[in-house]
């Protein structure tokens, strides 16, 4: 049984257009829990373009009153690392961000010593001061960045499965992606480290994944989204309709 965190980022997206107060990320993290979600995911970028500080307690507080996680994405600036140990999230995947990207555009470079060095302070901090919250790193599933993961010890690897879940939007071919995912979990899970999966995933391009059983964790959030306005968006016209009656 894999457990599936939903990363609620683009109902902030929404709400950040306007100033409004809505929609409310607390309703969207309860819906997701009364529905089956294991976990609820955000990110706190440095540049706040959707989760605002004080969305980390509030989703706290909703996945504390249903006893499930909160994951807290993260890259390794020294201010956000003071929220999350004020925090105390349950876990925290610690990500690559660049101010220009549209969205976290793959792993954790550990090939680059710089990047390993910060990395590996900002897991001292957070060990140190939080010693309970287990830490994930978002990666590539290439071996030798593996390999770093296990030296750094984290409790878990996300593997960045944007690129797989593209070739399987464009119809490409996705075995040398499988192949790349199963040399992994054997590295990964020999270590009795938790595995797991995000970034671009979609109900079809979930399926295989989940059918050769590779991880036991599956991040999704803007495919989310964006399917629940179809899903939904029928009925909120015909309730306007009724209330406008010709
Ligand atoms: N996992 C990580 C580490 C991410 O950075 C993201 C995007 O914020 C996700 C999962 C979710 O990706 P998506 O929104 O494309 O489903």
């Amino acid at each position: 049984m894999a457990r599936l965190g939903i990363n609620i980022d683009h109902v902030a997206t929404l709400r950040q257009q306007r100033d409004e107060g809505y929609p409310s990320l607390a309703e969207a993290g309860r819906i997701c829990l009364e529905n089956g979600a294991d976990q609820i995911t955000i990110h706190l970028r440095e540049d706040r373009r959707h989760i605002q500080d004080t969305d980390v307690s509030t989703i706290k507080l909703v996945t504390q009153k249903f006893s499930k996680p909160l994951n807290l994405e993260m890259g390794c600036a020294s201010e956000i690392v003071d929220i999350a140990i004020e925090t105390k999230p349950d876990w925290i995947c610690l990500v690559p961000e660049k101010r220009e990207e549209k969205t976290t555009e793959g792993g954790l470079n550990l090939l680059d010593t710089h990047q390993l060095e910060k990395v590996a302070a900002t897991i001292k901090r957070l060990r140190e001061a939080i010693p309970e919250t287990k830490i994930s790193l978002f990666v590539e599933a290439r071996e030798e960045v593996l390999e770093k993961c296990i030296a750094l010890g984290c409790d878990a690897v996300e593997i960045h499965t944007g690129e797989y879940a593209r070739a399987y939007l464009e119809g490409n071919d996705i075995s040398k992606y499988l192949e790349q995912f199963a040399i992994g979990h054997s590295l990964i899970k020999a270590q009795n480290i938790g595995y797991h999966a995000g970034h671009g995933i979609t109900d079809k391009s979930l399926a295989p994944l989940v059918e050769q059983n590779l991880f036991e964790e599956y991040n999704i959030g803007h495919w989310v989204i964006c399917q629940s306005l179809f899903d939904s968006l029928g009925n909120v016209v015909k309730r306007l309709k009724e209330l406008t009656p010709n």
